[in-house]
């Protein structure tokens, strides 16, 4: 995966482009990311599919992922910020990883690596939690 960043200075955010090489031509979409220590971020990513959220965010080398994904060790905790997507029903797993967090937020919290990467995903606003 080809990873570009650019600083983009009207939005203030660091724009990184993972779209560059699509010979599958595989939809496009992009996700605004504020790290935990502020920076601001713009990631578009090619829809891969089998791929989940939180995947893409640690190709492109956000520190996350430990579990590989089975909602065991909450790494991937993010803030879902004011958005109109829906997003996947919280799985009882997943419920039962947030619940053991000190940031646990009942209406923003999500373990990232249960939600899969599906082009309704395009705009959607994450904040990364540090736990
Ligand atoms: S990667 Fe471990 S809980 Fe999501």
């Amino acid at each position: 995966m080809v990873k570009l960043k650019v600083f983009d200075v009207e939005k203030k955010a660091i724009l990184i482009d993972n779209t560059k090489d699509n010979p599958n031509n595989l939809d496009t979409i992009s996700i605004n990311i504020i790290d935990f220590d502020g920076e601001v971020y713009i990631l578009k990513t090619l829809v891969y599919p089998d791929l989940n959220l939180m995947e893409v965010l640690r190709n492109a080398e956000f520190h996350m992922g430990h579990c590989g994904g089975m909602a065991l060790c909450a790494s991937c905790h993010c803030y879902i910020e004011k958005d109109n997507i829906k997003l996947i029903d919280i799985s009882s797993e997943e419920e039962d990883m947030l619940d053991q967090l000190f940031t646990f937020n009942q209406t923003k919290s999500r373990l990232i690596c249960q939600i899969p990467l599906e082009k309704s995903l395009d705009g959607i606003n994450i904040r990364i939690v540090k736990d």
